[in-house]
Parts: structure tokens; C-alpha cells; sequence
């Protein structure tokens, strides 16, 4: 161990317990549940699931993992290759894993990030073994120090019957000091959450752990995986611009000022370049409460437009990652990072009065939102945050492109093949075509709304047909049942969900 990687561990019996990758890989057995700290890409462990993968390739097993949200590092490629999964819990964004989810070989549970914490503190998501947690640095008392994202390692730290810690030499020391972990305690007899403006403080600066239980600490040197997000163009742009009207509209109206509320932005590009569009914007002093920090809550930083900014992980691309972390000092009384079950916190959100965009795959007339499963059925990534905010939140707002795959898709359907948020959560939906203001509305007032200004021009007159012969039929949500899933099907069939035009005038 060198000196530096020594002034990273204060506690001299730690100190005795630095270990190998394989040997802390090797005290893991067939069955077992493990807690890994990780929230897309950010601040996941980089060795020791590489060490669990070479053992299973030898004697296989599997085991559960639970984490915060996706991994980088190839772990969740490597770990679905491998067919090492039992049980995921609660998020992914891996191709790999997904077609292994979607074959039928592992089980997933697809999870409102808020809930993992309340479903382990209670016990019902059985024990944690080990948990494994990236650190910068472990104190004199045990205090565990995370890197770029907190999760849920606090919450697998204090309830695993082991811990590892990975301390990771490739990340800023300056991350110390960044983080707030609060512990709300067991349901029933707990408080309040004494959090009332994004930039609070109401808890530790690291996750408190007896020295005891942390079984072995690993050496690491490796930088987080770069996001995947795709810079914005044309039509996110355009997206960014109607949600920008919407926003001036209700300052016009008296129920926003310029600074808006706090902002929730969900993974993925399209949120991402609805965030970007706000730099030229007259918005200012703008505060973020989200999960994800992406490049462009820093690239609003840098432009001066956003204040503070509060999260439980910080996920960027190669550059802005080494632009951000290579200049740490200037962002630090910016941040807090807090544990996703802050972050995403029901009474919190509400209290805060969020601006929360997510992205849809797909939504229908009536405004429910499928945000995880193509054609009703295929496990893309998961419900992520999504659910914890829409529901929560002062503004619900859904953004999607108005086609997919070449426009052989239509993000608006006569019904969503899976319902992740549903019309009584969803208040704003967006697409490069305008904007549908859904608040107050009842189910048939919504219809004419969201096809006009959403729904691309190839799918309008189909749409309408299909709502036509649903009022023939009435209700107050009118529907043709047997062929509300009538696109998808012609999707499967066909390729497209474009339907000939004869079909359609005959409907
Ligand atoms: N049917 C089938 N595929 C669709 C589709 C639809 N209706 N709409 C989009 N897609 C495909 C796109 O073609 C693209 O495919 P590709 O990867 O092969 O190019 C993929 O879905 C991603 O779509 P994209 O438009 O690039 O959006 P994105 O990167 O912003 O991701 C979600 C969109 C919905 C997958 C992503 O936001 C997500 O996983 N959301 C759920 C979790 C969440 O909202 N968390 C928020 C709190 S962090």
C-alpha cells in the first residue's frame, strides 16, 4: 500500500484489512443477496464484481443484486453473460441484461427508487450479506465516504451483515464534504423529514458503520463510465422550446416567477437537452432537486442559471467529466448528494413543489404514460425516479418524440400497452409537435388536445378515426376495446403501425 492510498483508510484495524479483488470475491457464496452501491454509471464498485464473475465462470453460482439504479463498467453486461443474476433489484439501462431479463433468465423487479430503502429497512426484501460500497475515503470511527453517487449505499452499508469497501484512488478526495446522509428511521415511528429548501443539510457527511462490521477494503484506480446521452438535436431542441413556452405561459399567469421551482430531469437524452434549452432562456436563479445530475445541470451551472443543485448521483460524459471533476473546487458549495430516498421522497417532492420531466416511450389519447416496456412486454431500462415524481410533483411533465424507429412508431396510441403513470399523474405532455396542458381536464377534453398538438402529422387523421369510433361507443373514458392494441399489433405483424389508409377510413 502506498502512503497516499494509506492516508485514505484513518482507521489503523482497517488499515490490516486491505484485501485483493478475488479475495473479497471469494468470500461470497451460492444465494446470496448483495447491496452494490452504483447509480447510473456513477459511483459504482469496479473491482470486486469483476473477481465474482471470473469465480462464477468457474464454479458457476448466482446471487441477488441490489443497487441504486444502473451500473457502468460493464458490471451489468458481464454480470448478465455470466448468467451470475438470481434476482435485479430495482433499475438497469444494460442491452445485455435486458435481453436476458427479457429472455426470461433472471428476474427483475422493476422499482420506484424510493421504495428499495423502505422495503429493506423492513425486512422484506430479506438480508443483505455483503454490501459493497465505492468509497474516497473511510474515517477514524468507520464513517464511509462515497464518491460520485450515494444511492442506496448508505441504506446497504447499515443493514448488511458484511461490508466491503472499494476505495477508489481515480476519484476527487474533494468529494468529501458533498454528501448529507440522513436516515429517516422505521415507518410508523419516524418524524417529519426536516428538509425545506433543496440546499438543506439534515444529516451526516458520510455513512456512519461500525469498523467492525467492514470486512475487507479493495484498492481501485478506474474513472466512472461516461453517460451514454446523445447531444441535442433538431427535435429535442424544438421539444425544449414548447416546454419553455409552457413554463412562460404560467409565469404569465402568475403561478411561477423566473425562477421557476426546483427541477427533477430524468436519465436519458430528451430530458437532457430540455434542461440545455434553458441557458439562453431569461430563467434564472434556478434551483435543482433531482436524482441524476446530468451535463447539462452543469452546463447551467457554468452559465450562471442554476444556483444550487441537489441529487444522489452525478453522471457525465468523457468531457464534462473531466471538465467537472478537474475543477471540483468551483462546483462544490453547489452540491449536495444525498441518498435516493431523499432525492426521490414523496413528501419531500411535494413539500418542494418540483418541476419534474421525465421521458416516455409512448402515451395515449387519455394521457397514461408506458415509460419501461416496448409493446407492452419488453423490458427497456425500468420506472426509474419517474414514478416517485410524477406522482409527487407540483408539475408532472412527460417528453417523447412524437415517432420512433424511423417514424414506423407512433409515441401517441389509442391506449399504452403498459402503464407506468397514469392519467390521474400525469399533468404536461410533450413532443416535437407542441405542447397538451392535461391539468383540469377530463378524459374527452384531453383527446382532441393531445392529437392536435402532439401526435405527428402521419398518425393524426388514424388517431382521430380510432377516437371517433370509440365515442360512438361512450363512457367516460371511450374506448374500441378490441383494438385499443390494435397499432402494436400491426407493429408485430407489420413492421409499422401505419395502417393502410383504407383500414383507417373504414374504421
Ligand atoms: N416503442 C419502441 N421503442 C421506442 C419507443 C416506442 N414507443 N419510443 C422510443 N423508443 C426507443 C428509441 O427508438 C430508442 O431506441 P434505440 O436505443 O434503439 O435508438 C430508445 O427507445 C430510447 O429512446 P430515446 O428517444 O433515445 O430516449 P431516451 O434516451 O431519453 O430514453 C427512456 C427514453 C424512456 C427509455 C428513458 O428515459 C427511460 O428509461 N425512462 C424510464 C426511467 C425514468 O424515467 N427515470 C427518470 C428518473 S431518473
Amino acid at each position: 500500500m502506498t502512503n497516499i492510498q494509506l492516508d485514505r483508510i484513518e482507521n489503523e484495524a482497517l488499515r490490516n484489512r486491505v484485501v485483493t479483488p478475488e479475495e473479497a470475491a471469494s468470500w461470497i457464496g451460492d444465494g446470496m443477496t448483495l447491496g452494490l452501491s452504483g447509480f447510473t454509471r456513477a459511483g459504482d464498485v469496479k473491482a470486486v464484481p469483476f473477481a465474482l464473475v471470473d469465480r462464477a465462470k468457474e464454479n458457476g453460482f448466482k446471487v441477488n443484486v441490489f443497487t441504486g439504479a444502473s451500473l457502468g463498467s460493464d458490471v451489468d453486461t458481464l454480470f448478465a453473460e455470466a448468467g451470475i443474476v438470481n434476482k435485479r433489484i430495482p433499475f438497469q439501462a444494460d442491452p445485455t441484461m435486458r435481453k436476458s431479463i427479457n429472455n426470461g433468465d433472471m428476474f427483475f423487479v422493476d422499482q420506484h427508487l424510493s421504495h428499495t430503502a423502505e422495503l429493506v429497512r423492513s425486512g422484506v426484501m430479506g438480508p443483505i450479506d455483503f454490501a459493497i460500497v465505492e468509497a474516497v475515503a473511510v474515517k477514524e470511527d468507520g464513517t464511509i465516504i462515497p464518491t460520485t453517487s450515494v444511492g442506496n449505499s448508505s441504506l446497504f452499508a447499515t443493514h448488511a451483515k458484511n461490508i466491503i469497501v472499494e476505495i477508489n484512488m481515480a476519484q476527487t478526495p474533494l468529494l468529501e464534504g458533498i454528501h448529507d446522509i440522513y436516515e429517516p428511521g422505521k415507518q410508523g415511528e419516524r418524524g417529519p423529514i426536516p428538509l425545506e429548501k433543496a440546499d438543506d443539510r439534515i444529516g451526516e457527511l458520510g455513512i456512519k458503520v461500525d469498523p467492525e462490521l467492514i470486512r475487507g477494503v479493495v484498492f481501485t484506480d478506474q474513472a466512472d463510465s461516461p453517460s451514454t446521452i446523445v447531444q441535442p438535436d433538431e427535435e429535442t431542441k424544438i421539444m425544449a422550446n414548447h416546454l419553455l413556452d409552457f413554463l412562460r405561459k404560467e409565469i404569465e399567469l402568475g403561478r411561477l416567477d423566473e425562477t421557476l421551482a426546483p427541477l427533477q430531469s430524468g436519465i436519458g437524452s430528451v430530458a437532457n437537452a430540455v434542461l440545455h434549452g434553458m441557458i439562453d432562456s431569461e430563467f434564472k436563479n434556478l434551483e435543482v432537486y433531482s436524482e441524476v445530475l446530468q451535463d447539462a445541470v452543469f452546463d447551467l451551472i457554468d452559465a450562471g442559471k442554476v444556483d444550487f443543485a441537489s441529487c444522489c448521483s452525478i453522471t457525465l460524459s468523457d468531457e464534462k467529466m473531466k471538465q467537472v471533476f478537474g475543477n471540483f473546487e468551483q462546483y462544490r458549495d453547489k452540491l449536495i448528494m444525498r441518498p435516493q430516498e431523499m432525492s426521490n421522497h414523496p413528501e419531500v417532492i411535494r413539500r418542494l413543489g418540483l418541476i419534474s420531466i421525465n421521458t416516455a416511450l409512448e402515451f395515449d389519447i387519455y394521457g397514461n404514460v408506458n415509460s419501461t416496456h416496448v409493446s407492452g412486454t419488453k423490458m427497456m431500462n425500468g420506472i426509474g425516479g419517474s414514478g416517485d415524481f410524477a406522482r409527487n410533483a407540483r408539475l408532472a411533465i412527460f417528453v417523447t418524440k412524437s415517432v420512433a424507429k424511423g417514424g414506423n412508431i407512433s409515441s401517441i396510441v389509442p391506449f399504452v400497452s403498459h402503464t407506468d403513470h397514469t392519467e390521474h399523474d400525469v399533468d404536461i405532455v410533450v413532443t416535437e409537435q407542441g405542447y397538451a396542458d392535461l391539468r383540469g381536464l377530463a378524459p374527452r377534453e384531453r383527446v382532441p388536445l393531445i392529437i392536435e398538438n402532439c401526435v405527428h402529422p402521419d398518425y393524426k387523421q388514424q388517431l382521430w378515426a380510432y377516437y371517433q369510433e370509440a365515442l360512438e361507443r361512450g363512457g367516460q373514458t371511450p374506448h374500441v376495446l378490441e383494438k385499443a392494441f390494435s397499432w402494436h399489433q400491426h407493429l408485430a405483424e407489420h413492421g409499422t403501425m401505419k395502417m393502410e389508409k383504407e383500414v383507417v377510413e373504414t374504421k
